[in-house]
């Protein structure tokens, strides 16, 4: 079958290569699944980049999520999936394939009402904006929710949660169309860093008291000026590392201010919850995605022979929606 594969790490276009590799065959409590689609989210280049927070072993696979049609596997999870079309999710051998085998857990039936490339999207960036929100901040009916990179696909989602439970975004993106896009989105306000300063804008909207609850994706300067951003009590989530730089903090602001600064990471969140907890989150996901909220707009799809291109799109500054990697067709059996 065919692969994507990495014998060291570099910059994508430079290591990924497509090669032929043998078929997995799955052990006990796994499913082998035919991949249609899969993503290329922002991790899956970090972890080609060598940047990953936990790298696999080399040659490696990227593709942390997909969506496929379970073709066989042994056990009883095993026997209730076999033959559905279920989002792939994989932190270990990687999506970016014809077949993979993981774990029947890791195998989650989607609705039979969302498209391959929807499906494709589930989990990743779904499960961060709704848990950051929602079970993190909690951020309550009518506060302010600050969030940068606030044009991505998960930046747009965190928009319609916002309109969907009652509280305000105030949108940081870099360039002044894309603000406008956000407004007309559903976004309460929207700051385009390149030609407005933040700090004046928060103060204006929050009648000087700052934010409360913010989340940021980017570091950098940006990251640093949400924390000058933040009232007294506020509470920043750090959850992304686009710019690359470090944060440059003043540690007078936390102490006076009462601040706080978090990481998260959904890998590691996910590792911490109870089965009920991931079937709750799934349901949820499932559910907002039906009424168009966690959804991802898509900018292109590729063959695996073609992703040199794929990932050219992908870091493409300004470029709208996910990039994915065909890799077959749906055909589910009808239930
Ligand atoms: N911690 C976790 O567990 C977790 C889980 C999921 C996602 N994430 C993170 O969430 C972020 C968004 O993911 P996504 O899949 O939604 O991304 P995406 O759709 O690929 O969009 C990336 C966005 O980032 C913006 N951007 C890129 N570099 C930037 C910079 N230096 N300064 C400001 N903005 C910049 C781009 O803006 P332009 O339009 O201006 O180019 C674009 O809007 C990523 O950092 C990803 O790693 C983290």
């Amino acid at each position: 079958m065919k692969a994507i594969v990495c014998d060291r790490w570099g910059e994508p276009e430079e290591v990924l290569q497509v090669r032929e590799v043998p078929e997995p065959v799955p052990g006990r409590g796994e499913v082998r699944v035919r991949m249609i689609a899969s993503p290329i989210n922002p991790s899956d280049l970090l972890m080609v980049r060598g940047q990953y927070g936990r790298q696999p072993p080399l040659p490696a696979t990227p593709g942390f999520e997909g969506v496929g049609i379970v073709e066989s596997g042994s056990g009883l999870l095993a026997r209730r999936v076999q033959g559905r079309r279920v989002a792939v999710l994989n932190s270990g051998s990687g999506n970016w394939k014809e077949y993979v085998v993981i774990p029947a857990r890791q195998a989650v039936p989607v609705p039979k009402e969302l498209s391959d490339e929807q499906a494709a999207t589930f989990f990743v960036n779904p499960a961060t904006a709704l848990v950051l929100t929602r079970c993190i901040l909690q951020v309550p009916t009518g506060a302010w929710l600050l969030q940068t990179a606030a044009g991505s696909t998960l930046g747009r989602m965190i928009i319609r949660l916002g309109q969907h439970f009652g509280f305000r975004t105030l949108n940081v993106v870099r360039r002044r169309e894309q603000a406008e896009e956000l407004l007309r989105l559903g976004g309460t306000a929207a700051v385009a860093t390149n030609d407005e300063p933040l700090g004046e804008r928060v103060a204006a909207l929050t009648g000087g008291e700052g934010v409360y609850y913010a989340v940021d994706a980017v570091g950098g300067a940006m990251g640093s000026e949400v924390v000058r951003a933040l009232g007294r009590g506020g509470r920043l989530i750090v959850y992304g590392t686009l710019a690359g730089e470090p944060l440059s903090v003043d540690p007078r602001t936390l102490m006076v201010g009462q601040k706080r600064i978090e990481g998260f990471w959904l890998s590691e969140w996910v590792r911490a919850q109870k089965p009920w907890t991931m079937l709750w989150l799934f349901r949820q996901i499932g559910k907002l995605m039906r009424d168009g909220i966690l959804v991802s707009d898509i900018s292109k799809s590729y063959a695996l022979a073609d992703i040199h291109a794929a990932v050219r799109q992908a870091l493409q500054p300004g470029r709208q929606g996910k990039v994915l990697l065909r890799m077959s067709q749906s055909n589910e059996p009808e239930a």
